[in-house]
């Protein structure tokens, strides 16, 4: 593996998954609070109110950090816990603790990455309305000021809005998530103010700091068609202009992709198409978060008349996700060649598996190793082609709430024993700090 000198090395995590302390020191209500204190929305019940009580645990938690050497840590901040109705009052308490948060990582040298929304809008912004009014593009813009402001003396990089796919279509249309509606047009109008959104930001990112590098997170899988039949290559096609290309062509080319105009047709009604061309506000970096490949083939049901294949072959995580890391490879090739972005981060890449209880100190998870070494090498492999991946955040820092999942899915590279709160190193914590260290 073969990685340029100044490339980053980092964990990423998110307010909601990790923070906990409830509704406490004056943080609002968000939909992922509502949603999960609501019965039968997440697994077992379990909710966000204690997490991995990072909120109060947040310098051990850095000083894991500086003992595995990351160059880098992408957290989000709790747009509640900062503005508790989404506008108007902040919470003083919710500021100083990003504000100790920051400082705590710059005193051991870790560059914060700030992401401003990973899900957990105001539940007060919800009730009139969320993402679905236009005024959620004004209110996203006035936060992110007040955050760039508090912020932007020390804090560089910024990430606008993390995966806008899963926000818009898991949120809207399936309700699998926060806030659990299901209705695709809806969906679509979340979509388009969540690009708005991103447009009306990184302006205000600019002007409070100038020295500022923004740009914005998609969830992008690897896909490939079942068949060589031309129904599964359109189905195949159809299913990368649902998850990639619809956010993609607005923010590098101003457009939404027409062939999924066209199939959608009426879906989209009173939704002002052309005014995405806003969307291509110039941006420092493109993250992308990859975790897996869909292989698609054509179906006659559903909106999009798609079905995912399995491979029998094929290794699957716990999140039943096919690992395949040579799709990492292939992807960031496409992005690069299609869209090329100045620079590219993956903003997130990691497994779920089950760990054993821990031994001599350490959790042995070869499964979890196995997968990032397979990516980073994808990874490398792909700066040898020419992509300008500039840095590499491995999802998660630590065990956390998985949103609909609960508890039940374990994505760290250290350890929550949830009933403790007890921090332990797996080995996959332990091989990243040696690929960070050059040892391997
Ligand atoms: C991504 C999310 C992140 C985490 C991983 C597993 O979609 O951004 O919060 O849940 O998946």
């Amino acid at each position: 593996m073969d990685f340029p000198e100044h490339f980053l090395w980092g964990a990423a995590t998110a307010s909601y998954q990790i923070e906990g302390g409830g509704l406490q020191e004056g943080r609002g209500e968000c939909i992922w609070h509502r949603f999960s204190h609501t019965p039968g929305k997440v697994l077992n019940g379990d909710t966000g109110d204690v997490a991995c009580d990072h909120l109060h645990r947040y310098r051990e938690d850095v000083a894991l950090m500086a003992e595995l050497g990351l160059d880098a840590y992408r957290f989000s901040i709790s747009w509640p816990r900062v503005l508790p109705a989404g506008t108007g009052a902040t919470n003083a308490a919710g500021l100083d603790f990003y504000d100790r948060l920051v400082d705590a990582l710059l005193e051991v040298n870790i560059r914060p990455f700030v992401t401003l929304y990973h899900w957990d809008l105001p539940q007060a912004l919800q009730d009139q309305g969320g993402w679905e009014n236009p005024a959620s593009v004004q209110w996203f813009a006035d936060y992110t000021g007040l955050m760039a402001q508090r912020l932007g003396d020390r804090v560089k990089d910024w990430i606008t809005i993390n995966e806008p796919w899963v926000i818009a279509f898991l949120g809207n249309f399936t309700g699998e998530h926060a806030p659990g509606k299901q209705d695709l047009r809806a969906a679509y109008q979340v979509a388009h103010h969540l690009l708005l959104a991103h447009a009306a930001a990184i302006p205000v990112i600019r002007a409070a700091v100038p020295d500022a590098r923004a740009g914005i997170t998609l969830n992008v899988n690897y896909i490939d068609a079942a068949t060589d039949s031309e129904a599964d290559q359109q189905a195949a096609r159809r299913q990368d202009g649902y998850v990639a290309r619809w956010f993609l062509d607005p923010l590098y080319r101003g457009q939404y992709p027409q062939d999924m105009v066209d199939w959608l047709g009426d879906t989209l009604s009173g939704i002002d198409l052309a005014a995405v061309s806003a969307a291509t506000v110039p941006t420092d970096f493109l993250g992308i978060n990859y975790y897996t490949r869909n292989t698609v083939a054509h179906a006659d049901e559903g909106p999009f008349q798609t079905k995912m294949i399995t491979h029998a072959g094929s290794l699957y995580t716990e999140m039943g996700w096919e690992v395949y890391p040579d799709g990492l490879r292939r992807l960031l090739i496409r992005l690069h060649e299609d869209y090329a972005p100045g620079a590219i981060y993956i903003t997130e890449n990691g497994a779920a598996f089950e760990d054993p209880p821990p031994a001599n100190g350490v959790i042995e998870d070869p499964l979890r190793v196995a997968y990032l070494e397979a990516h980073f090498e994808a990874a490398s492999q792909a700066i040898a082609a020419g992509v300008p991946l500039k840095g590499y955040f491995v999802w998660s820092l630590l065990d956390n709430f998985e949103w609909a999942y609960g508890y039940s899915k374990r994505f760290g590279i250290i350890y929550v024993d949830y009933e403790t709160q007890r921090r332990v190193l797996k080995r996959s914590a332990l091989y990243l700090q040696r690929v960070i260290r050059g040892e391997v």
